[in-house]
């Protein structure tokens, strides 16, 4: 199996570390700055002997050898700088999406491209749209990013394993974003029998923020470490046919009452990439914030590159 990243910054080359350590696939390395795939890539080499592993690791800052990809993952693009919104990166990245996403047209027509690229939902449905793939094979990482944070606030507020929680985060990598209580339990009990309704609203308002908190505290760069982590549990699954729910940015066509948006659902994933929309039985409140998340995606993709 090959494996393409594109892109080998913080979340492009910890992406390539931690699937290198899964033995999973050849992996390629790409990135249009000279040298910094190059360099990443040599350090990597060096970890093997240490490791004790042979995984095959090789860099570009030619795209074209992304050429039979079996699964491509874009991270290329700006990140966000203290105080952004993920949709304020939108014309910028739209440019570079689209560039890369004609050569994957060309180069790797049977692939599964994972998009990390923000505004993520947006840079989905871009990809889609100029590769001409078909709906099963493009898919966006970013709700299952959101449902770890969701997980992990849980976990620290009740002081509880991580393990023993069943998040769920729907709706956009953005503004729009839509964590489900109603849908997240511990060990099978609802989460309104751990919390009251104040304490769960600080929690969903953390969680929508913890992006926007990792870059103000960072002050230069996003988040990296859970990104990589949620990136190649993706990966795992659609790599071993493994028929695992995440959470992820799909192309919708009617399901929740939704069409011709790419937005975060949970999605069935195996060999063929999204091989299955979940369709959560939403209530009236949770079903009109994700329909006016989705118009809001609406607007902006009239901005998108044709
Ligand atoms: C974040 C970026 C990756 O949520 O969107 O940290």
């Amino acid at each position: 199996m090959k494996i393409s990243i594109i892109g080998s910054g913080n979340v492009g080359s910890l992406t390539a570390m931690r699937l290198a350590q899964e033995g999973l696939a050849d992996i390629i390395l790409v990135d249009i700055v000279k040298g910094l795939a190059q360099g990443r890539t040599l350090d990597l080499e060096d970890a093997r002997p240490i490791l004790k592993y042979n995984y095959n690791i090789k860099a570009s800052d030619d795209i074209s050898e992304i050429k039979n990809s079996d699964i491509i993952v874009i991270t290329a693009g700006l990140t966000r700088k203290p105080g952004m919104t993920r949709e304020e990166l939108l014309n910028k990245n739209a440019q570079i999406l689209k560039e890369i996403c004609l050569k994957i047209k060309k180069l790797a027509t049977r692939s599964i491209v994972i998009v990390v690229t923000n505004p993520l939902d947006l840079m989905t449905y871009l990809a889609l749209k100029v590769t001409g793939f078909k709906r099963n094979q493009v898919l966006g990482m970013g709700i299952s990013l959101d449902t770890a944070r969701f997980a992990n606030l849980i976990a620290k507020e009740l002081n509880i394993p991580n393990t023993d929680i069943e998040a769920c985060v729907i709706g956009t990598h953005g503004e729009g974003m839509l964590p489900l209580p109603r849908f997240t339990s511990i060990k099978g009990v609802a989460l309104d029998e751990f919390l009251d309704d104040k304490k769960i609203e600080e929690l969903l308002n953390k969680t929508m923020s913890r992006g926007l908190e990792i870059v103000s505290l960072l002050g230069n760069g996003s988040a990296y470490f859970a990104p990589s982590a949620a990136i190649v549990s993706i990966i795992k699954v659609i790599a071993k046919d493994e028929k695992r729910t995440i959470g992820i940015s799909a192309y919708l066509n009617g399901e929740y009452g939704i069409k011709d948006i790419c937005i975060g659902v949970p999605c069935r994933l195996g060999k063929e990439g999204i091989e299955k929309i979940i369709e959560l039985d939403l209530n009236k409140k949770e079903q009109d914030k994700l329909s006016n998340s989705a118009a809001s995606l609406g607007q902006l993709i009239k901005q998108l590159p044709s």
